[in-house]
């Protein structure tokens, strides 16, 4: 039986190594997203079942659940160096002659590759299997974030059979980035949630790579491009193309956009070439690098103290365009911040057409001296949203008007403030500022809130218009109002009532996304999920000091003021009352998982192996529920390494070179109660409760189809 299961759990990874691999390098689905789905949830049940069987790098760790309180450091085996950069072609040219010259004249092929710009990254693979995922950090040691590089899902976690002979241990090096559509819609999603935006992909890329749970990670869809591949002694490989072939055929994502270039007039044309195509890519770039094809004629150039002589990255320069500043606006968001979006007249940059660019605060009015009327330069770095950087004041026409920051808020009137620290003007007529209130109905309404089927933004948005709604309560007096809907021009009867069933299902929508719709401040998907897990009902949550809620994991003073605030305002008090009487879910359903006890208080564990007596995930559990915490890897600062039968030798050596003690599973359960029954219990509550463990899969996994980037990706 157990050996069925254990069959059954390693061909289904396979099959799901090989559909992802298929999918993300090969653009092949040979089965529908559905069925794909259905074998990474059938995966994911048998490995909590069975988790003794579970292969480390199973694709179910795409989906993340580690949490990682503190990446653990680690020396790097090669120092992570940087490169040489230029702006100049005629510094390319010197390189080349650089390069001529400290080869004695010999020929030279040069690969010339997009330099994506992200994070870079240093994997081990060890027997093919994914081992370890490092950040650059100083060039010499760096945090080991594997279990967030592990989510990363066009990186193969083990390798595929074929092509040239695998070395047993061998690094990759290559860029982990946001594709530019996500970092976009990240970028729209925290701007909903009333949240500071990320300026650029790049950062975007490294602050996801450090959160601590790898769940949250995943669904940031960070993507890997690798450009170096490094093994211990001779490179078994003659040149760097022959390496990124190998690195292809084991199945790891390699940019197809890489060319041999013979001459420095043939790099200069690769360089002119991608210097517009560069924009027709969903990643950003920033450069080319040009690197010495042969390893031998690289170990001959050598390294400078910071680089090596055998590479040099040419930068674009960032570009720019000049046109006029015809208008500017004032924008009220959900939280009522107030930005300035300057219009401009239709120019084309860096392969778009800008009409608008951001001008983000007064201050940078002020700073920049800006005049309706002004010839402005604007710019698009790694940046989405072009900007305004500068102002050509030969050109300032006489009539040039200059700016004068409203005082009022141009929706509503009220007298703006600006709070201590903060860039942004706000409107503080949160309750009767037109534009606030719609777009805190549009976010009720969203999606990832209370996603109502029928009834998007643009029809809440209409409906607000027409006075037919006014905040999130009022939504469930529409069944009333069907008839007056049904006049409605694009509405019609079917769409009433669609709309109408959305509304009755959108009552089974979970605490947790209903106190994520109401648009606390500072509330995002993942503090409204803790705050619901915390305090389970909205009258616990409502009923806690600001003192209180900042004591809750991922809360931190700021959150937890704004929520003791919210919970003050009478209208918000009524809010809840009207959701209440609407039936909206104001509590999460199911028991709540008691704690057994404190006994394992402030230790951490790392289990490892395969049990006897109970599973990993009822261990899991067992320490969880008495206080305990578990982490994933071994460091300086673990409690215990607790060793069930076959655990790696690699893990006891790093544990006994650590001073981390290591004990095993009936050394573990005699820290716990003794008290038998309290501990079954324990556990039968753990099959009871859906949990947010790390082997559950969250609801929405990304299906294989919705990740499709084109083919150069
Ligand atoms: S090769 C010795 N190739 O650019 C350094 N780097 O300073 C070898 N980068 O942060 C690096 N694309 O992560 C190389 N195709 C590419 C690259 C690339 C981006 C980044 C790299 C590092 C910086 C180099």
């Amino acid at each position: 039986m157990t050996t069925d299961i254990q069959q059954q759990i390693t061909a289904l990874t396979e099959r799901l190594h090989h559909l992802n691999h298929q999918y993300y390098q090969r653009d092949i689905s040979e089965v529908s997203d559905q069925e794909f789905d259905q074998m990474l949830a059938e995966l994911a049940r048998l490995e909590r079942e069975y988790p003794q069987f579970a292969h480390p790098n199973s694709p179910t760790q795409r989906v993340g659940g580690t949490i990682t309180k503190q990446f653990p450091t680690a020396e790097h085996r090669y120092p992570m160096l940087s490169l040489g950069n230029t702006y100049s072609e005629a510094d390319l040219r010197e390189f080349d002659e650089r390069v001529r010259r400290g080869l004695e004249g010999a020929e030279v092929q040069y690969v010339c590759e997009l330099k994506f710009d992200g994070v870079a990254m240093s994997l081990t693979y060890q027997d093919g299997q994914l081992t370890q995922g490092v950040t650059r950090g100083d060039g010499t040691r760096g945090d080991v974030v594997t279990s967030n590089v592990r989510t990363i899902r066009t990186l193969p976690l083990h390798l595929r059979a074929g092509g040239p002979t695998q070395p047993p241990e061998f690094e990759v090096r290559g860029e982990v980035f946001m594709p530019l559509p996500v970092f976009a819609e990240l970028n729209a999603e925290r701007e909903a949630n009333g949240e500071a935006l990320l300026a650029n992909p790049r950062n975007a890329a490294s602050g996801t790579l450090k959160l601590q749970d790898s769940a949250q990670v995943a669904a940031r869809k960070l993507r890997f491009f690798a450009y170096s591949f490094l093994m211990p002694g001779r490179n078994q490989f003659p040149t760097h193309s022959a390496s990124l072939e190998a690195l292809s055929a084991w199945g790891l994502p390699v940019s197809d956009t890489w060319r041999m270039c013979g001459t420095i007039d043939e790099v200069l044309d690769f360089v002119h070439e991608w210097d517009k195509k560069r924009f027709t890519l969903p990643v950003a770039t920033d450069g080319i690098v040009i690197k010495v094809n042969d390893f031998r004629q690289q170990e001959v150039l050598g390294f400078t103290a910071k680089s090596p002589r055998w590479a040099i990255a040419y930068k674009y320069p960032a570009e720019a365009a000049r046109t006029r500043l015809r208008e500017v606006q004032y924008n009220v968001g959900r939280t009522g911040a107030v930005t300035p979006v300057a219009h401009l007249d239709p120019v084309p940059l860096a392969g778009t057409v800008v009409k608008r660019a951001s001008v983000h605060n007064a201050n940078q009015i002020a700073a920049l001296d800006l005049r309706l009327g002004d010839l402005v330069f604007v710019e698009k770095g790694g940046e989405i949203i072009p900007k305004i950087t500068g102002v050509d004041l030969v050109a300032r026409p006489a009539e040039a008007v200059p700016i004068v920051y409203p005082t009022d808020c141009p929706a509503c009137g009220t007298p703006l403030i600006r709070p201590a620290g903060e860039a942004h003007y706000r409107c503080p007529n949160e309750r009767g500022c037109p534009p606030q209130r719609k777009a805190k109905l549009e976010h009720f309404v969203s999606r990832k809130a209370m996603n109502i089927d029928g009834l998007g933004a643009e029809t809440v948005g209409r409906f607000f218009d027409l006075r037919l709604v006014s905040d999130a309560a009022s939504l469930y007096d529409l069944p009333a109002k069907a008839p007056e809907l049904e006049q409605l021009e694009r509405m019609g009867e079917k769409s009433v009532q669609r709309l109408l069933t959305g509304l009755e299902q959108s009552k089974q929508v979970p605490f947790d996304r209903v106190l994520f719709g109401l648009g606390i401040r500072y509330v995002g998907e993942t503090v409204a999920e803790k705050l619901a897990a915390h305090y389970r009902t909205i009258d616990a949550l409502a009923a806690a000091s600001a003192t209180e809620l900042a004591a809750v994991p991922e809360v931190g003073g700021v959150i937890a003021e704004s929520v003791a605030a919210w919970f003050q305002e009478p209208e918000n008090q009524q809010l809840i009352e009207r959701l209440r009487t609407a039936g909206v879910q104001l509590a999460l359903t199911g028991e709540a998982p008691q704690p057994q006890s404190d006994r394992l208080a402030g230790l951490t564990f790392v289990l490892s192996g395969v049990f006897e007596q109970h599973s990993r995930e009822e261990l899991q559990h067992l320490i969880q529920q008495n206080g305990g915490k578990i982490t994933g890897s071994i460091s300086k600062k673990l409690s215990y390494l607790v060793a069930g039968d076959k655990m790696g030798p690699a893990k006891r050596e790093k544990a006994t070179e650590l001073n981390v003690p290591i004990i095993s599973e009936t050394e573990l359960l005699a820290m716990l109660p003794t008290d038998f029954d309290a501990t079954e219990a324990v556990l039968d509550q753990m099959l009871d409760t859906p949990t947010t463990s790390p082997t559950l899969l969250p609801p929405t996994t990304e299906a294989p189809g919705s990740g499709q980037q084109g083919s150069l990706f």
